[in-house]
């Protein structure tokens, strides 16, 4: 370890998939929601990262990689600046310093995965750990928000809400809440999306005729998600899970230049979900800013639902996902 080492921790968080979808930001403020969302966490899928803080003494900057690849600047520009401010206010003793951030996840990365969710969440955990900082998880949420407002939800295991306008998420239940419910995630592209969220809702806000309408039909549809969650009865929650994607993607084919991130195959994994649905399955797709398909569904329905996806996606692979807990962190000095 550096002989200027301030502190160094490591952080594991689950990505939030949203099944009632945040898409857009309120004008002018520090990245917040101008759309409620309702988020799960991925129990299979995790990203680790673990921040180191060293005392600054010849210059040097802050440096975040992820798999080994630095990462711009500019997308922790904001996040570090948050973080600094809080060290300056709760342990102003540690003086100026430098932050290395090593992170990688076991899935796509910006590829409509939450990765960002869980990235920027374990972040906002390793670096605060590693300053001695002690937040609650109220506060930790809205440290996460800065550098992506899906990350204000990661900060939680189980079932999180993020009201619109909201500056930190809150958990609703705990990952025991609904013991026999299953995401499916089916992986139908790895590569990075051409255009990230971030600039893909600002198109939406800034020129789809719907954004207003998608803004307005929020409350609404959240509303009705929050108490068939209470219930755990998807076959109530499950259209709502499908109208707040099918909305949300409204606004980006509507905008100008229109935003696609379906391919072939997500749209194939669609139909099959619409076909299997008619025969009387209970399962309900979503989908993010990429091409992947996300499946719910209960557990009893799984093996049913896995070979139809074998026999006719052979090639594209899939993960079975349970709700997820909290994050953990572990000190390392
Ligand atoms: C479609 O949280 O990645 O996954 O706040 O600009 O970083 P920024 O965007 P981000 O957007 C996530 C959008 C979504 C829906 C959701 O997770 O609620």
């Amino acid at each position: 370890m550096p002989n200027n080492l301030i502190g160094q921790a490591t952080a594991t968080t689950n990505p939030n998939l949203a099944i009632i979808k945040y898409w857009g930001k309120e004008d002018g403020l520090d990245n917040i929601p101008a759309s409620p969302s309702l988020g799960i966490a991925l129990e299979e899928l995790h990203t680790v990262t673990t921040a180191s803080l060293t005392r600054l003494e010849t210059g040097g900057g802050d440096r975040v990689f992820i798999d080994g690849q630095p990462q711009p600047k500019r997308r922790f520009t904001d996040f570090f600046a948050k973080f600094r401010k809080l060290v300056a206010e709760k342990n102003p003793k540690i003086g100026r310093f430098i932050i290395t951030a090593e992170s990688s996840s076991n899935f796509p990365n910006s590829a409509g995965l939450a990765s960002s969710a869980s990235g920027f969440a374990a972040l906002a955990l390793a670096c605060t750990d590693a300053a001695k900082l002690k937040l609650s998880a109220k506060e930790l949420s809205a440290l996460a928000r800065i550098g992506s407002v899906s990350a204000a939800r990661s900060i939680f295991g189980g079932f999180v809400y993020l009201g619109s306008g909201a500056i930190h998420a809150d958990q609703i239940h705990d990952e025991t809440w609904w013991p026999d419910l299953r995401i499916i995630v089916v992986e139908i592209e790895k590569g990075m999306k051409e255009i990230s969220s971030r600039a893909a809702m600002e198109r939406s806000k800034r020129s789809s005729p719907f954004y207003q309408a998608w803004i307005s039909d929020a409350k609404e549809n959240m509303d009705k998600a929050l108490v068939a969650l209470e219930t755990r009865n998807l076959g109530i929650l499950g259209p709502l899970i499908r109208r707040s994607y099918l909305r949300m993607f409204s606004t980006m084919l509507s905008s100008y230049p229109p935003t696609v991130y379906w391919k072939p195959a997500s749209l194939a994994v669609i139909a099959l979900c619409e076909r299997l649905r008619f025969t009387g399955l209970n399962i309900w797709e979503t989908m993010d800013a990429g091409p992947q398909v996300k499946i719910l569904c209960l557990s009893a329905e799984v093996p049913l639902l896995m070979k139809h996806l074998i026999a006719e996606f052979s090639n594209l692979p899939t993960r079975i996902c349970r709700v997820g807990g909290m994050p953990y962190l572990k000190c390392n000095d």
